[in-house]
C-alpha cells in the first residue's frame, strides 16, 4: 500500500522518526503556520497591496467558462474570485480558514460564487486529475515541503490542464525581506525549504519536472505606492503580516534585536526607493505557467 500524501510529507520532514511521531510533528508545524497566517490582518494587506496579482495570474493561465479551477493557498481569494468571475467552477483552498470570512464577503460583493475548503497544500483533499486549472498566488510557496506540494499540484491537475504559479523571487523585495528577518526567525524545521525558492525558475522547473510541458516563466513586478515612508512600511508589516509578527514575537524581550530588525526593515524599504511621500517600490515576482503532461 502506498503512503497517503500526509504520511509522505511527515516522512520527508523528519527522516528516521516513527511514522506516528512524524505525522504529529507535521500537524504541529501546520497548526503553527495556520496560527501565524491568522494573526495580524492578512486579508487587509492582500486587499491594500496585492489584490491585482490575482487577476494577473488568472489572465496568464487562462480560465474559460466551465473550467474546474483550484486555487491553492488562496487566502481571501484574490485569484479565486477573478477566476470565478470568468466563469470557472472554483474551489478556494487554504490551510487557514480564518481568512475565508473576508474572502466570502469579497466574493459576495463581487457577485462571485465559489467553494471554500480548508486544505494543506501538501495533502490536498481532492481526487487525482480533478481540476482543469490549478493556480497559486504567492501561496503554495509557503508550504514548507516543496516536493510534496509540487507533487500535489501535479496530482490534482488533469492531463492537458494548466498550472499557474506566482511567487516572490529570492532577490526581489519580499525575498529580501525574508532574508532580513532570517537572523531573528526560528530555524527552518528539518526537511523544510525557504519559501522564496519558488521564485527561482530553475527550482520550479525541477519541482514540476516532466510532470509538465510548455513551462513559461517570466519575472515581473508590482508597484507598491501605499507607504509614505520606510517606517510606515515597517509598521504596517509589524501590525498585519503574520510572518513578520511571528519574528517580532520571538525577539520581543530583546530590545536590541527589535531595534536591529526595525532598522533592517527600514533600510530595506529605503534601498528599494521608499524615501518620502509619493515614492513607490517594485516587488518582483516570478510568473510560471505550464501544461500538465
Ligand atoms: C501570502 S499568503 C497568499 C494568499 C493569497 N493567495 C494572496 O495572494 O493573497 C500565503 C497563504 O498561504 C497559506 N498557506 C501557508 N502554508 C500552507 C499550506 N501548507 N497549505 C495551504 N496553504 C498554506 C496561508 O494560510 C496564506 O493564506
Amino acid at each position: 500500500m502506498t503512503d497517503s500524501p500526509a504520511a509522505r510529507t511527515a516522512s520527508s520532514s523528519t527522516p528516521g522518526a516513527p511514522a506516528t511521531d512524524r505525522a504529529a510533528a507535521d500537524q504541529a508545524l501546520k497548526a503553527k503556520h495556520r496560527a501565524m497566517w491568522a494573526s495580524g490582518d492578512y486579508p487587509t494587506l492582500a486587499t491594500d497591496l496585492i489584490w491585482s496579482l490575482g487577476d494577473t495570474l488568472v489572465d496568464a493561465v487562462g480560465v474559460e467558462p466551465g473550467d474546474r479551477v483550484l486555487d491553492v493557498a488562496a487566502g481571501s481569494g484574490n485569484a479565486a474570485i477573478p477566476a470565478a468571475l470568468r466563469g470557472g467552477a472554483v474551489v478556494a483552498s487554504d490551510l487557514t480558514p480564518e481568512l475565508f470570512e473576508v474572502g466570502r464577503r469579497r466574493a459576495a460583493d463581487a457577485g462571485a460564487d465559489l467553494e471554500w475548503r480548508e486544505a494543506d497544500a501538501e495533502s490536498l483533499p481532492f481526487d487525482d486529475a480533478e481540476f482543469d486549472v490549478v493556480v497559486s498566488c504567492v501561496g503554495v510557496m509557503f508550504a514548507p515541503h516543496h516536493r510534496e506540494a509540487a507533487g500535489e499540484l501535479l496530482r490534482v491537475t488533469r492531463p492537458g490542464g494548466r498550472i499557474g504559479l506566482l511567487s516572490w523571487t529570492p532577490d526581489g523585495f519580499i525575498g529580501q525581506m525574508f532574508r532580513a528577518m532570517k537572523p531573528y526567525a526560528a530555524p527552518l524545521p528539518s526537511g523544510a525549504e525557504p519559501a522564496p525558492l519558488w521564485g527561482d525558475e530553475q527550482h520550479v522547473r525541477e519541482l514540476l519536472g516532466d510532470g509538465v510541458d510548455d513551462l513559461t516563466a517570466r519575472r515581473e513586478s508590482i508597484v507598491i505606492d501605499r507607504f509614505d515612508s520606510p517606517e510606515a512600511f515597517r509598521d504596517y508589516f509589524k501590525q498585519n503580516y503574520g510572518p513578520t509578527i511571528a519574528v517580532y514575537g520571538r525577539i520581543a524581550d530583546d530590545g536590541e534585536q527589535v531595534r536591529a530588525l526595525d532598522d533592517a526593515l527600514v533600510e530595506l524599504a529605503r534601498s528599494h526607493g521608499l524615501g518620502s511621500p509619493g515614492d513607490a517600490m517594485r516587488w518582483e515576482y516570478l510568473l510560471v505557467t505550464a501544461r500538465r503532461s
